[in-house]
Parts: C-alpha cells; sequence; structure tokens
C-alpha cells in the first residue's frame, strides 16, 4: 500500500465555510483511488473558512502521475449550503506536492474536475484521460456561458440577466457586492437621499459647497476651486477622467471655421496658421454626439450638443481653450465662442463641453472600450481556455468580477429604470445609438496605449502624466506577459497549432469585434509576438485603462458644475445673452445633480476586497518560471508606484490614477 496526502482548504470570506460532506478522489495515469471522506466527525473537522483538513488517502500501488482530482459535495441533512474551496494540495508516495487550484463555490451536491496546477498546452497534454477532461471542461463551460445580443452593432454579452452567476462562474462574487451596487444607497451614504426628487434648481453655485460638506477630498476641493479656469477645463483633456479624445490639430476641420482674427492675440505673436503649423494646436471633436437627442428626464428635455473644441499649448506648456463651437454645422446660430467673449458666454460654452464630455467618457471610454471589452476578453477566457491553459492561468484575475459588475450596470445603471438611464442626459434611444456608433469607431490600435498616443500626435505634448505613465505601466505589463507566454509558446509554431488559443482568438473577433477586419484586430495568431502584444493590451484594458477612465469619476464629478450629467436648456444661439441665471437654469436641477452625484460615488467605488494589479492571493501557477515572472512583476510595479510618488510630489495636481497601487486587476466595479 501508498499513501497520498491531501490536505483541502477553505477560502477565509464570510459564508466560505459548508456543513457539507467532502469527498475527493484522485486520478492518475495508471489507476485512480477509491472515492474518500475528508473528515467531519467531530466539530473540528468541519469545513470552517480559512480551515484547512487534511486526509491519508490509500492506495494499492502508486496511481502514476496525477491527471486530475475530484471533489464532491454532498448536502448533510438537506441543507443546501455553498462551500467556497481555495485549493488541494497532495503529497505524492513519490514525494512530489502537486497542487489543484479550486478557487470557486461548490453547491451543496456539486462534483468538479480539478487539473494540476502544472500548466500545459493542447498538444502538450497528451494523455488521452487528460484530453478528454480539457474537452470536457470547455464543453460544460460553452454550455453554460453563452453569447447573447444586447444591442445590434456592440459587442456580444454574457446569456446571464442576473448577477448571482452559477457557482462555477461565480468566483468569490457575493450578494453583499451586489447589494452595495446600488444608487440608492450611496444615496444615503453622501446623506443626500432627501434631495433626490427636488425638482429645484440650485439658487447659486455656492449651495453646491453645503452638499459636499461630508464627502469632500483635496481633488474634489482644487476642482470645486478651480473648474471654471481655463487651464484646468484644458488639464481634463490630458489627465482628467478623459485623456482619449484629444489630438494635434494639423488641419482646421471644415465644419470649425476659427479664423485668425478670433484668437488674435490667444497665440502670442504668432498666428493660428504657424502654430498649427508648429505642433501646439489640438483639437477635441464630440461629432460622435452629433444628431443625438437629449434624454428626458424628470418630464423634462435635456439637451445634448456635439462640440469642437480647439486648444493651444503656450509655450509655458499650458492646454488651454481658443475656441469652442457647440454644434457640428457652422453658421449665425451656431457662434464660435471665445475667451474674449463675456465670462457668462465663455463660460456656459465650457459647460456644454464638459456634459458632452460625460456621455463620450461614460459610454464610449468607460462602458465599451473597458467594461464591454473586458467582458468579451472574460467570455472567451472561460470558454476557450481550459484551466490547464498557461494564459487561462494568466487571464483569469483579469477577468475577476468583470461578468457580474456588467450584468449589475445592465440591469441598474443604463436599464429602462436605470440610474443613468433617468437621470442623465444622453438616454433613450441615443444611448445605444451612441454606443454603436463608438463600437464602430473601435480599432485594435487605438487600444494599445503606444499607438494610440502616436495616432493622436501627442508623444511630445508637455505634462501628459497619463501617456507617461500609461506607457511604464503598458511595458510593465508587456515585460510579464512576454516571459510567461514565451515560457510556454517556445515558437511561433507552437501558437500556430495550440487550437484552443485559435478558437479564443476567433471568438473575440467575432463576438466582441464584430468580425469587422476594418478593426486590425487579429482572427488568428500566427507569431509569438503577435500574441505577447494582444495579451499586453487585454490586461491592460482591464487594469490600468479601467482605472485611468474610471477611478477619478467622483473626484472630477463630485463637483457637478465640472461635469454636468445632464443640461436642461438648448445651447445658446447668440453672444451676449448669458447671465448667471442661464447657467444656473441650465444646470442640473438638484435631484438630477444628487443623483447623479450618486451614480459617480459608486462607481468609483473601492469595494474592501479590491485586488491591486500584480496581486495574486490565487495560486494558479506553481512552477518556478511564471513564479518569479510574478515576484518580477510585482517589484517593477512598486517601483513604478514609488517612481509615480516621488513626481506626484512635484506636481500642484498630482496624477495618481495609473500608480500600480491604485490600479485593480480587473474591471470590478
Ligand atoms: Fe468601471
Amino acid at each position: 500500500m501508498v499513501s497520498y496526502t491531501v490536505m483541502v482548504q477553505t477560502g477565509s470570506r464570510p459564508f466560505s465555510g459548508t456543513t457539507s460532506y467532502v469527498y475527493v478522489q484522485l486520478r492518475g495515469a495508471d489507476a485512480e483511488s477509491q472515492e474518500e471522506k475528508v473528515h467531519r466527525r467531530f466539530l473540528s473537522f468541519g469545513f470552517f473558512k480559512g480551515s484547512e483538513r487534511t486526509i491519508t488517502l490509500e492506495t494499492e500501488s502508486s496511481l502514476g502521475e496525477l491527471i486530475y482530482l475530484k471533489l464532491r459535495s454532498k448536502a448533510f441533512l438537506g441543507l443546501d449550503n455553498q462551500w467556497f474551496c481555495n485549493k488541494i494540495t497532495v503529497k505524492t508516495p513519490e514525494g512530489a506536492d502537486i497542487l489543484f487550484p479550486c478557487y470557486r463555490w461548490l453547491g451543496s451536491d456539486e462534483t468538479v474536475v480539478l487539473r494540476p496546477a502544472k500548466a500545459s498546452l493542447v498538444f502538450q497534454d497528451t494523455n488521452p484521460i487528460a484530453q478528454k477532461t480539457r474537452l470536457s471542461q470547455l464543453e460544460g463551460r460553452q454550455k453554460l456561458i453563452r453569447w447573447s445580443v444586447y444591442a445590434e452593432g456592440l459587442p456580444r454579452i454574457v446569456n446571464y440577466k442576473s448577477a448571482l452567476l452559477p457557482e462555477e462562474l461565480s468566483f468569490s462574487f457575493s450578494k453583499e457586492t451586489e447589494f452595495s451596487y446600488t444608487a440608492g444607497v450611496q444615496l444615503i451614504y453622501l446623506k443626500l437621499n432627501g434631495l433626490a426628487d427636488n425638482r429645484g434648481s440650485w439658487e447659486s453655485i455656492d449651495q453646491l459647497y453645503m452638499i459636499l460638506c461630508d464627502i469632500t477630498n483635496e481633488t474634489i476641493e482644487y476642482v470645486e476651486d478651480h473648474w471654471d479656469e481655463d487651464e484646468f477645463f484644458g488639464y481634463q483633456f490630458l489627465n482628467g477622467l478623459n485623456p482619449m479624445l484629444i489630438q494635434r490639430c494639423s488641419k482646421l476641420p471644415e465644419n470649425f471655421p476659427v479664423t485668425e482674427e478670433m484668437v488674435k492675440g490667444l497665440l502670442g505673436e504668432h498666428t493660428l496658421e504657424a502654430e498649427i503649423a508648429n505642433g501646439n494646436v489640438f483639437l477635441c471633436d464630440y461629432k460622435m454626439l452629433d444628431g443625438l437627442v437629449g434624454n428626458v428626464v424628470a418630464g423634462r428635455q435635456q439637451y445634448l450638443t456635439a462640440p469642437l473644441v480647439l486648444l493651444y499649448c503656450n509655450p509655458q506648456g499650458k492646454m488651454l481653450p481658443i475656441a469652442i463651437q457647440l454644434g457640428q454645422t457652422p453658421g449665425p446660430e451656431n457662434p464660435i465662442f471665445l475667451p474674449s467673449d463675456p465670462k457668462y458666454d465663455w463660460l456656459l460654452a465650457k459647460i456644454f463641453v464638459r456634459a458632452a464630455e460625460f456621455s463620450v467618457q461614460e459610454l464610449d471610454f468607460h462602458l465599451l472600450r473597458t467594461h464591454l471589452l473586458s467582458e468579451v476578453f472574460a467570455m472567451a477566457t472561460l470558454r476557450n481556455l481550459p484551466s490547464p491553459h498557461p494564459l487561462f492561468k494568466l487571464l483569469i484575475p483579469h477577468t475577476r468580477y468583470t461578468l457580474q459588475i456588467n450584468i449589475l450596470a445592465r440591469n441598474k445603471l443604463i436599464s429602462d429604470d436605470g440610474s443613468i438611464t433617468v437621470n442623465a442626459g444622453i438616454g433613450g434611444e441615443s444611448l445605444p445609438k451612441l454606443l454603436q456608433r463608438a463600437t464602430s469607431s473601435l480599432t485594435y490600435s487605438s487600444l494599445c496605449l503606444a499607438e494610440n498616443i502616436s495616432e493622436r500626435g501627442l508623444e511630445d505634448v508637455p505634462n501628459y502624466y497619463y501617456r507617461d505613465d500609461g506607457k511604464k505601466l503598458w511595458n510593465i505589463i508587456h515585460k510579464y506577459v512576454e516571459g510567461v507566454v514565451q515560457h510556454y509558446y517556445t515558437s511561433d509554431e507552437h501558437v500556430q497549432k495550440d487550437t484552443e488559443l485559435q478558437s479564443w482568438i476567433r471568438e473575440i473577433f467575432t463576438n466582441g469585434f464584430l468580425g469587422r477586419s476594418s478593426t486590425g484586430v487579429p482572427e488568428s495568431f500566427h507569431t509569438v509576438s503577435d500574441l505577447i502584444k494582444f495579451v499586453t493590451m487585454v490586461i491592460f484594458t482591464a487594469s490600468a485603462q479601467h482605472a485611468a477612465v474610471n477611478n477619478g469619476q467622483f473626484d472630477f464629478g463630485g463637483w457637478m458644475p465640472n461635469h454636468p450629467t445632464a443640461l436642461r436648456k438648448p445651447p445658446p444661439k447668440e453672444k451676449g445673452q448669458t447671465t448667471m441665471s442661464t447657467i444656473l437654469e441650465t444646470l442640473p436641477d438638484i435631484g438630477t445633480t444628487v443623483n447623479g452625484m450618486a451614480v459617480l460615488s459608486l462607481l468609483s467605488k473601492t469595494f474592501s476586497d479590491q485586488y491591486p494589479l500584480g496581486s495574486f492571493p490565487e495560486d494558479l501557477f506553481d512552477e518556478e518560471v511564471p513564479c518569479k515572472l510574478i515576484a518580477d512583476f510585482q517589484k517593477d510595479l512598486r517601483e513604478l508606484s514609488d517612481l509615480i510618488e516621488k513626481r506626484n510630489e512635484t506636481l500642484e495636481f498630482p496624477y495618481t490614477y495609473l500608480s500600480p497601487q491604485n490600479v485593480e486587476n480587473s474591471v470590478a466595479i
């Protein structure tokens, strides 16, 4: 007889323990063991949260190389009691320690087959039992998780309507998280629920200071003090909530007829033509909002505009707005507003730009380009890569909670009665239309930071911290991905013959990018370097890019005039008519303001169990090379955090969103 020592570890989060019986069975290349009950004869043997239980499993002879471990739970007295199992380790009679990662919930009567942590590609995992296990795992997942259409022209989504997914897909997501994902709960936290239905206008901007009494922070205070200044308005295009729209202007758009006369004196001694040629003029064009009708909020029509903004980067490196046109079609009723206009004309024009920014930032750059794409990556990973696949191990931490959070967003924010739908200037038919337009403009290169920056001509714009920190972070992620991928794929041929990988990218191409070759997204992989770049983009999108466009929502939007969710009056058609009263009548009413604040506060929330980038509490890899690469990755990230912290000490307004310690592993909020 020989013996195997089996240690079962229960998760340590609340409710991880179970009253159920637990059984294990080992399958080796040569034989399989009997199924054995893991003791629970006495109270101390129960599967309490954070506990480890060990049994000895005896067999006639060695089972050979271990292929899988079967784990079965059985209800005790019919009690329906979920169990979160972390992992199981097995000491073999040969003296090897084999890790079987689990990290998922099991129902009270459920069987799962766990593979050893050692990663393998499909053509390396040659044992017929292993092949069969690999296949049946994917078949099971493909039945469970299917592509579904949210709206035509948008990336496909998961087929579930409730965020409480089947155990196999739920990971450690809890009901508690679901509960806190409501704007109503946030309103109570903000102590503003009493104002939610108030349809009155703010009597003065000063009134807004009052509602922030308990919930302000240094960033919000900075925004309060500077929101109406041109310098801060320009700064936000580079380092605000949406650093993605600004581009160098090499030629004035034909529908934006800014003249030399209009900007005279704003460019020092220079002409506009010369400064365009010098590369110092920039453009933000919200054309994707053109023709979209504003939402109706509390029975009142709201107004959307599709502005064009011209900016000048002055010799001191400040990005300053020099002209704003609120609609795409030039004409006498669509004046070009200038800093030299009466103060309130100019301020109101900037407010309309900031409101356009809300729609474009939330729906295109936040929802579509991080949340919905990460859902596509998560689904393709679950459906095509079995647990022994190295890319499953690499990517799964970067998909945590994404399916659930997107389901919650669809149910509670952008559904017919969702908090955004009923409170934001964008809603009704315009919301999916904007998403469709955004999807049709998606390209692979726009998702790859360096190419995106180069396409927008922003390589040498000063004080662009999103770019500076983002490039460093991209390079760190790239180095880590390169290490892992090159360890498992030692030639391009390996990439080409990995049928699981090829199915993965094909599903992403078809369901995420709607089979459009024009996006530049590959349909298949041919080389190791193609694969490294794509996987880097997937992790960067889910972690860094999401942090850049997500984490500052309350910082920049908590002070409503800087980020109005809706505007109640149409844009001005002539100059010289706007007063402070016009501005207060245009800005959201009191109820819309506090509901908007609640949504932004909810979306910027950090949950207690968040995992910062590079922290992998789940042991999915156990081989020396990937473990060393993870340690190097963590060290690189710490060094970047230190570097950014030092840089920020020199800044009046620090840029913190891409400091690795503030970036989560996945789109989880
Ligand atoms: Fe988000």
